[in-house]
């Protein structure tokens, strides 16, 4: 059994290091007293900058919680997240909105477009709110990318989950934020659907350099992964580097065995 691998950090000079976010000794607990719910136990991981991250696990591992407390969207009990360089718990409400909203995107499994607004301006939303202006060059690119180029005057009502799940894609992509996160963000799309979404997010880490962390339970949508953690009872057993499915399901039924056993 291992425990996550520490990336070097690169010298300073102000350059990005290799590591887009961390935790460190990360506890999360809801509840006080009987009904204290340890969520996160000491959590350390390194999210490597310009890879595909997939955190695993069976159900109640603690997968969204840690998703959320990386991404700042849930406070921790104790421990430190950063972002880049920038120690994240701590800051206070304000500037925690900011950095969410400038240097963090999101893919829900709801897909979470406004039904009134076209693809295009489902995927500028964001930006025209913040009132930043849109870097057309990059625009093009991703909308490319995510394969939406015919699809860009549809509404959401004229366009298949698979394709609503890529104009969030491209959403969260257009703001070129540090990293993208993702609970479960093929969890209602059908198997084909799935597979676009996920060669999308795959041609965004491999042909953007987006960083990219998603949360699931399905082994093939870790398969398109660099890296798989694989969380139980709010700890990191264990992970996986260019994991394929079947080495997965292969380590996920070796783990549901021995927790029958113990
Ligand atoms: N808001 C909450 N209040 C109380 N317990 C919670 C809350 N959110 C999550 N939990 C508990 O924390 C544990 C981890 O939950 P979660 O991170 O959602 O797991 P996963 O995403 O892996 O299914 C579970 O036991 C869950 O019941
Ligand atoms: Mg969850």
């Amino acid at each position: 059994m291992t425990t996550a691998v520490s990336i070097p950090r690169t010298g300073g000079g102000g350059r990005r290091t290799a590591v887009a976010a961390s935790a460190r000794q990360v506890t999360k607990a809801y509840g006080t007293g009987e009904t204290r719910v340890v969520a996160l136990d000491s959590v350390d991981v390194d999210i490597a900058r310009g890879r595909f991250t997939a955190i695993m696990g069976p159900s109640g591992s603690g997968k969204s919680t840690l998703m959320h407390c990386l991404a700042g969207l849930d406070t921790v009990t104790s421990g430190q997240i950063w972002l880049d360089e920038t120690e994240i718990t701590g800051l206070k409400d304000k500037k925690l909105t900011q950095l969410r909203r400038d240097r963090i995107g999101f893919i829900f499994q709801a897909f979470n477009l406004l039904p009134t607004l076209n693809a295009i301006e489902n995927i500028t939303l964001p930006m025209d709110i913040a009132g930043r202006k849109p870097d057309r060059a990059w625009l093009e690119c991703v909308v490319a990318t995510v394969g939406l180029a015919g699809r860009l005057k549809h509404r959401p009502n004229q366009l298949s989950g698979g394709q609503q799940q890529r104009v969030a894609v491209a959403r969260a992509l257009a703001a070129r934020p540090e990293i993208i996160f993702g609970d479960e963000p093929t969890g209602n799309l059908d198997s084909r659907a799935g597979a676009e979404v996920l060669g999308f997010l795959r041609r965004s880490v491999d042909e953007l350099g987006q960083t990219i962390v998603i949360v699931t339970h399905d082994p093939v949508a870790a398969s398109y992964a660099d890296r798989a953690l694989y969380l139980a009872d709010g700890s990191i057993v264990d992970e996986m580097v260019d994991p394929t499915a079947e080495m997965v399901l292969d380590r996920m039924k070796a783990f549901d065995a021995r927790g029958r056993v113990s």
